[in-house]
């Protein structure tokens, strides 16, 4: 069944046994979220929550249900992409980029659909009055103080926007953005937002500085699973997240005219928040912010948004997350970029087998990569390429093994990583880029990074003595122990160890 909009997501859930509705009174200032924290803690990532009457902070009950942990399990996030694994998405990526010249016209004539798989569902713009603007509030009707927007952490700047699609456009290309940035509430219609200077949305922010031109800007809140996922996913600026949107979910998502900017919002939206960002302002301070790196991020400032419209339905759900000390919610949302980006990774660094990066090390702070290693030096060269790729260039610590290690095991991976390595020879130390996020780094992003080369060594590359085989039981001993095993009388402990 396709997934159209968020209440078909929440509905999908509760059919599976994945949600818990919480209908008593819980306030949107950090009850929902330590109730969210516990769940989202618990093994597997806990159910998704929706609560049905949550407090307001003035101490009002609201109608507008709020939705979280919606993505924060395994199976949620396959189920929000329509898949049971999510390297099922990964195949189709890379089915789509392996390009072998076709050879006579039945493969030239079968490479056509496979042409056509990424551009078959474009954004499809409907007419008439769309879901999302059942109700449209401007002027002084506009009051975010209504909508349940949590605060997540006591030392918070205040409430704030988790889940968001953040729509803009780069002024040069027409190209849209959608970007998943937190967005601070400053007053009824007043946010900011924190797109990082390494952001797809901050760079459209600069670019219409630079012409001097206020910047349409659209927050849309719920819409289709896939798409909220996109605004997550590290798309190249060229790459519409809707139109990658439509590639996961095999059909078009559904765009509408936005009530008072000139930006195409998605029409299956619960809530949008429409506005505009004036370059020729000075910026305001937003944060702090309890982060995903587990603590909170300092204030700084950023560029405010001004309202001009809240469209929505009549009866909108409200979708939130909150991050904080993994594991969180954002954990599997990053996954399933893992999972997906993993073929165009393999597309510029070939030599790649799989790569992970652990709750624990929020995305940027630890990325273990297996290679196929074929030549000296090679595990240089990879992290060098790597740190050279997109948001990847923010990695402070990348450690390159074997091709037979299985990364997605931190425990394996660090297990071999320290056997592997003489630290002298195999630490390298370089300068680059560093996430906003981070509050270690020398400079506000800039600093060091480690890379760790846990391969064998080569002859090539000065090492001498011989390499010890990885001790493995042989086969014929494992069956003969299997077959005797119930008859040895050891509870607890299964056939193979398991
Ligand atoms: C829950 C959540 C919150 C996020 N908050 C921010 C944020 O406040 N600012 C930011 O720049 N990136 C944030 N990110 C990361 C971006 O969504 C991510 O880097 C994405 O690729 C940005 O889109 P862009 O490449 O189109 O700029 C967040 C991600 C998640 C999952």
């Amino acid at each position: 069944m396709s997934l159209n909009n968020l209440r078909d997501f929440v509905a999908a859930l509760e059919r599976a046994g994945e949600l818990v509705r919480v209908p008593a009174p819980v306030s949107v200032v950090r009850e929902i979220a330590e109730v969210a924290d516990r769940c989202m803690k618990s093994p597997g990532g806990g159910p998704a929550l929706l609560f049905t009457r949550p407090t307001l902070a003035g101490g009002k009950a609201s109608s507008v249900p709020v939705a979280i942990n919606l993505f924060g399990s395994y199976k949620r996030i396959g189920m929000a992409l329509g898949v049971s694994d999510l390297n099922e998405i990964g195949a189709r990526v890379t089915h789509l980029l392996t390009m072998k010249p076709p050879e006579g016209w039945r493969q030239k004539l079968a490479l056509l659909p496979k042409l056509a798989e990424l551009t078959k569902y474009p954004p499809r713009t409907v007419d008439g009055r769309p879901p999302c603007q059942e109700l449209v509030l401007k002027g002084s009707e506009i009051d975010l103080s209504q909508v349940p927007i949590i605060t997540c952490w006591p030392e918070d700047g205040g409430p704030y926007l988790t889940l968001p699609q953040v729509i803009t456009r780069d002024p040069k290309t027409g190209v849209r953005n959608v970007g998943m940035y937190r967005v601070q509430v400053l007053g009824k219609d007043l946010l900011a937002m924190h797109w990082q200077r390494h952001k797809v949305g901050a760079a459209h922010w600069r670019e219409m500085a630079a012409r001097g031109e206020k910047m349409p800007v659209a927050i849309a809140l719920g819409g289709d699973p896939a798409s909220i996922y996109c605004a997550s996913a590290p798309l190249p600026p060229t790459i519409d997240e809707y139109l990658f949107a439509g590639f996961l979910r095999r059909q078009p998502v559904h765009l509408a005219k936005a009530a008072t900017v000139d930006l195409l919002v998605p029409a299956e939206s619960e809530l949008v928040i429409e506005g505009y960002v004036d370059p020729a302002e000075p910026l305001v301070l937003e944060g702090p912010f309890g982060d995903h790196t587990g603590f909170y991020s300092l204030a700084d400032y950023y560029p405010a948004v001004h309202v001009t419209a809240i469209t929505m339905r009549q009866d909108p759900i409200y979708p939130a997350t909150i991050v904080g000390r993994p594991p969180m919610e954002d954990y599997y949302l990053g996954h399933a970029t893992e999972r997906i980006f993993l073929p165009l990774l393999k597309l510029t660094v070939p030599e790649i087998v799989d790569y992970h990066m652990p709750a624990y090390g929020i995305f940027h702070n630890l990325v273990f990569v297996s290679i196929k290693k074929q030549f000296p030096g090679q595990a240089w060269k990879v992290m060098n390429a790597l740190w050279g790729m997109g948001l990847m260039s923010l990695a402070k610590l990348i450690v390159v093994l074997d091709q037979e290690v299985n990364v997605q095991d931190p425990e394996e991976a660090w297990w071999v990583a320290l056997n592997h390595m003489d630290p002298e020879r195999d630490i390298r130390f370089t300068m680059g880029p560093i996430d906003v996020l981070d509050h270690s780094s020398r400079a506000f992003t800039y600093g060091s990074k480690m890379g760790i080369d846990a391969t064998r060594k080569w002859k090539e590359e000065g090492f001498d003595r011989e390499w010890p085989n990885r001790i493995v039981m042989d086969e014929e001993t494992k069956r003969r122990v299997d077959a005797m095993w119930d008859q040895l009388g050891i509870p607890g402990v299964g056939r193979r160890g398991t």
